[in-house]
């Protein structure tokens, strides 16, 4: 909506400040003894106090009430498919596929619609993440969410996301994704039935990734990543619900106040949003292909160089150019967990089935590649330059871990097609006596 105003770069050191009460950002003092028009100031950390610099997150909030005039925090029974319990269903190497999620006939909102599909580890030991899709067609109303378990990474496949944060709103529409990390409060409003993906990873942050050797400029550049500007709400006397994630499960407190009662703030550790439509495509390779690695918007690293807990890589519109090459995807196992969605469009390695909505999982060591029909229509191609994946955008969360498909995922949702290995049966033998086939 035009209404919005954004800051741009990624891990840049933002101020902002609501007009409405100009000079609320105290200049050369983070805790003045007295602040500016009555606000208390409140520190949210997103790292270690003595992370390293470079990683060092932290955001300092001007705000009409501390975040801690709550209620005690009490479970919450909702969202009853959010779960971390990756033992519900025995261990399942299969490729597997799910039609469309179904979005929900009766009234539900953000939270509400949460649900787990996979994931591995453990938030209690910061290690791990799970796989969660929302369906929704309500939105929140006097509460607020926020995960104190990991970071979130909103993928809108159907229906933009008004989402209120404490720093200020963001519109988030499919094509488009959004980052709110550890603890930070926020509210969506949705504009009718709404469906997406959400990865939440248990250690550290997203990151860009590393250039190398392409240099300076290329894939997801920081310019384009936009962080809310302040914008406060002076709301009091009424009931508010704050609930948080924690551990894996819901709880929800009371207070008497909006959460969204920042007049000015700056810092780090910020939401953002980004449109992928501005990524910048590196693949039109002479021959043969680049791993998909090229294609990675963000990472969350683990502790071993170059291996992620997760990685964010999509499969934008290109350019395919390559010569003397079969050019869909080729046929791999891959020590990596890749769970994949579809925003909109066809995807360019499957005639059918993966459609937008649905899923993907193929995990560890389980090979996976083009169907048959796809195959056969590939390898005689006529190989001129086209441009491919015109009007679509698949997506793959990629990670180090081996992750378990829920009791949800694998039966409740009943999305689960269990004729997706018949895709590749067709695969014909070509093996012959004659070397030109
Ligand atoms: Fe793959």
């Amino acid at each position: 909506m035009s209404d919005l105003k954004y800051l741009s770069g990624f891990g840049s050191e933002f101020s902002s400040e609501d007009p409405r009460r100009p000079g609320a950002l105290p200049e050369g003092r983070n805790t003045p003894q007295r602040c500016a028009y009555g606000l208390y100031a409140e520190q949210l950390s997103g790292s270690a106090f003595t992370a390293p610099r470079n990683d060092n997150r932290r955001t300092w909030f001007y705000r009409i009430r501390p975040s801690v005039v709550h209620k005690p925090f009490k479970r919450l029974d909702v969202a009853k498919h959010l779960t971390h319990n990756w033992d519900e269903q025995e261990p399942d190497p299969n490729q597997s596929r799910w039609l469309p999620f179904d979005l929900p006939t009766t009234p539900v909102d953000f939270v509400s619609g949460l649900h787990t599909v996979c994931g591995a580890g453990d938030p209690r030991a910061r290690n791990g993440l799970a796989i969660h899709v929302y369906l929704c067609n309500k939105s929140m109303e006097r509460s607020a969410f926020y995960s104190s378990d990991g970071d979130l990474l909103i993928v809108p496949q159907q229906g933009t996301l008004r989402i209120t944060t404490e720093f200020g709103i963001m519109e988030v529409a499919p094509n488009e994704i959004a980052v709110v990390q550890l603890g930070m409060r926020f509210a969506v409003t949705v504009d009718g039935p709404s469906r997406g993906y959400i990865l939440e990873v248990f250690d550290g942050h997203f990151k860009l990734p590393d250039l190398g050797p392409i240099g300076a400029n290329g894939l997801a550049n920081p310019r384009d990543f936009l962080t809310p500007v302040a914008k406060y709400h002076d709301e009091d006397n009424i009931d508010f619900t704050i609930i948080s994630k924690y551990q894996g499960a819901l709880f929800a407190a009371q207070q008497r106040h909006s959460p969204f009662d920042v007049v000015a703030w700056h810092g780090n550790y910020v939401p953002y949003k980004y449109n992928l439509a501005n990524f910048m495509v590196i693949n039109s390779v002479s021959f043969d292909h680049c791993d998909p690695s090229i294609f990675t918007v963000l990472t969350c690293p683990s502790t071993k160089p170059g291996v992620a807990i997760a990685d964010f890589v999509i499969f934008p519109p290109r350019w395919s150019v390559q010569e003397d090459t079969f050019r869909p995807p080729y046929y791999h196992r891959n020590c990596m967990s890749e769970f994949m969605g579809l925003i909109l469009g066809a995807y360019e390695a499957k005639e059918g089935g993966f459609v937008p909505g649905g899923a993907s999982l193929h995990s560890a060591m389980t090979p996976h590649g083009p169907d048959a029909p796809s195959f056969r229509a590939a390898s005689r191609a006529e190989l001129s330059p086209q441009k491919i994946a015109v009007g679509t955008q698949a997506f793959m969360f990629e990670s180090s871990l081996s992750m378990a498909i829920t009791k949800w995922g694998a039966e409740t949702c009943k999305k689960l097609d269990a004729k997706y290995h018949e895709c590749w049966q067709a695969l014909p033998k070509l093996f012959s006596d004659k070397i030109n086939v």
